[in-house]
C-alpha cells in the first residue's frame, strides 16, 4: 500500500490532468495572482499542472511535493515547456524556505489530503510565515456535498500499447474527524496481461466554509476572500462544487 503518489498513479494524473487541463482553476488563479510581483509557492505542486502556467505567466515559482515521481514529471514538464522552477522533495508540515513568498496557490483541492485537523493547522500557519506580510494564501475545497456520493467508480486511459486502470471504493467515513477513505487500486495492462499492480489508500477531509474561514483567523490571517466555482461575485452557495479562499 502506497500513501503518497506512487508510479501508477502520477502516470495516471499526467494522463488525466496534464499541463494545459484546467478546472477553471488555471485562468481564476492567474487572474488573482496578476498584481503579485514576488515569488509564488505551489505546495503539492504535483505534475506542475499549474506551476508551468505560473512560470509562463512570469511569476517566479517554487513548488514542493512529497512525491518523487510527480516532482520528476513536473522537472520533465518544466523542461518541455521552457520554463525554470525551484522544485523540492518537501511535506506540507514541514517545508522550509529560506526566502518568503508573496503569494502560496495550493489548488485541486490539495488542502483536503490534510486529513488531520492539528497538521492543516500547522499547514496554514506555516504558510502564514513563509509570506512576505499582506502575502496571499489562495487555495480551494471541494463542497461538503460532493462526499456525499461514495458509489464505486472505474475509469480508464489506452497510452500506446498500455491500458490504465484506476478503481475507487470507499472505504470508511469517520463523520466526525470529517474524514473519508478510499481504496484505489491502480492496474497496467499490455497485450491483455497484467503487468502491475499498485493500491493505495487515499483520505480527504471535508470543510464547512465557515469552519475554514475561522481555521485561517485562527492561524493569523486577517482579510478572507471567499469565491465559488472560480467566479468572482459572491458564492453561490445553493450550488457551488468548489470553494476558493483568498486570505492575506
Ligand atoms: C491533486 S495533486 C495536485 C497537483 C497539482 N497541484 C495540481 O493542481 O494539479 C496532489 C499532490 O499532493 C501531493 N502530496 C500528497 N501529500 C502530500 C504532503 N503531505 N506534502 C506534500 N505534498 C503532498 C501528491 O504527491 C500530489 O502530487
Amino acid at each position: 500500500m502506497s500513501k503518497t503518489y506512487g508510479k501508477l498513479a502520477s502516470r495516471i494524473y499526467e494522463l488525466d490532468k496534464p499541463v494545459g487541463r484546467s478546472f477553471g482553476d488555471v485562468e481564476f488563479y492567474l487572474e488573482r495572482l496578476k498584481s503579485v510581483a514576488g515569488p509564488v509557492l505551489e505546495p503539492a505542486t504535483g505534475n506542475g499542472r499549474m506551476l508551468v502556467p505560473l512560470a509562463q505567466a512570469g511569476h517566479s515559482v517554487s513548488g514542493f511535493d512529497l512525491s518523487p515521481e510527480m516532482l520528476a514529471l513536473c522537472k520533465a514538464n518544466c523542461a518541455q515547456h521552457g520554463v525554470e522552477a525551484e522544485l523540492s522533495e518537501q511535506g506540507f508540515t514541514t517545508f522550509r524556505y529560506a526566502q518568503k513568498f508573496a503569494a502560496i496557490v495550493l489548488p485541486a483541492g490539495s488542502f483536503q489530503l490534510l486529513t488531520d485537523v492539528v497538521d492543516a493547522m500547522s499547514f496554514l500557519r506555516r504558510s502564514k510565515e513563509a509570506l512576505v506580510p499582506n502575502g496571499k494564501l489562495l487555495l480551494d475545497i471541494s463542497v461538503t456535498g460532493g462526499f456525499m456520493d461514495h458509489a464505486p467508480r472505474a475509469r480508464h486511459w489506452q497510452d500506446g500499447e498500455d491500458l490504465l486502470t484506476l478503481q475507487e471504493m470507499r472505504t470508511a467515513t469517520d463523520y466526525v474527524k470529517q474524514v473519508v477513505t478510499s481504496q484505489l487500486r491502480y492496474e497496467l495492462w499490455r497485450d491483455t496481461q497484467l503487468v502491475t499492480t499498485e493500491m493505495e489508500l487515499f483520505s480527504l477531509r471535508w470543510w464547512g466554509m465557515f469552519e475554514l474561514e475561522l481555521a485561517l483567523r485562527e492561524a493569523g490571517f486577517t482579510q478572507i476572500k471567499i469565491f465559488g466555482d472560480y467566479q468572482s461575485g459572491a458564492v453561490n452557495t445553493a450550488s457551488a462544487d468548489t470553494l476558493i479562499f483568498e486570505a492575506q
